[in-house]
């Protein structure tokens, strides 16, 4: 997968409402040990860190083009691994395990969270925030051009916002709150979407496509503008799904 932090950058501002609103939802506690799965640039990793005064946390990336970013980040206290979240274990219990905008690239959450949960020491905390807009005709017109390209879509894995709630029951929390949230993007036009999706969402075609992406990429500009029409502004919607649990 080939992530851009210059791409994914581009909406900084916009795109960083959500990890406030998950990072509100946990509850600081002294001497905390957090691991941050799919840190990215590593720049919110930061604020968490600093914000919860941690003792120690580590932020987890398979790309290391994302990681080359956030080591800039990084001091005695605050480090970036590579690592797979579909692989990740570690040996010492985590008080918090975070993390925005990521586990949807991460297939089979009922395993996934069982593992997450058995990382978590007694009190710990679990924090999740994953995007869910594949209904948006920003991402449907994706996969229909997706398909003529001869390209599978790209898999949703993120399960039904109630399933989450019976999971965070079933594996033991005491305490969970889980929401659907609707963020309002006011961009300049309607184009923009286009650079919207290329931060995150077509990262996946262009690994699918290889040398077909720039064909691939006109042709989805085309078919979003018509199915979109010409507005200045464009109100662009992203529902995005946030859940917590606390032992
Ligand atoms: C949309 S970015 C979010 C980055 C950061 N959490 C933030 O909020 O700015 C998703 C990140 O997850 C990483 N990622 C995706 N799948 C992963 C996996 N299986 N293992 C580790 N990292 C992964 C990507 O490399 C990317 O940096």
């Amino acid at each position: 997968m080939s992530w851009s932090p210059e791409q994914y950058e581009r909406f900084k501002g916009e795109r960083k409402q959500p990890f406030v609103d998950l990072a509100a939802l946990v509850e600081r506690r002294p001497h905390m040990h957090v691991v941050d799965l799919g840190c990215g640039t590593g720049e919110l990793t930061r604020e968490l860190h600093e914000s919860l005064g941690a003792d120690e946390t580590v932020g987890i990336d398979n790309s290391e083009t994302m990681l080359l970013k956030a080591r800039a980040f990084g001091d005695e206290l605050l480090r970036f691994e590579r690592g797979d979240i579909e692989a990740f274990v570690s040996d010492r219990p985590f008080d918090l395990i975070f993390s925005n905008a990521a586990l949807h690239w991460v297939p089979d959450h009922e395993q996934l969270l069982a593992r997450l949960t058995s990382l978590l020491a007694p009190g710990g905390q679990l924090a999740i925030q994953m995007p869910d807009n594949d209904e948006h005709t920003s991402h449907r017109v994706a996969a229909d051009v997706a398909a003529r390209f001869g390209a599978a879509p790209r898999p949703n894995y993120v399960l039904p916002p109630a399933r989450y709630a019976e999971l965070l029951h079933r594996l033991g929390f005491q305490r969970q709150h889980v929401r659907v949230q609707i963020y309002g993007h006011l961009l300049p036009a309607s184009s923009d979407v286009v650079e919207w999706v290329r931060g995150a969402l077509l990262t996946h075609y262009e690994a699918e496509l290889g040398a077909r992406f720039d064909d691939f990429l006109a042709t989805y500009r085309e078919e979003l503008q018509r199915a979109l029409g010409e507005q200045r502004p464009y109100f662009y919607t992203y529902k995005r799904v946030l859940f917590w649990g606390s032992f």
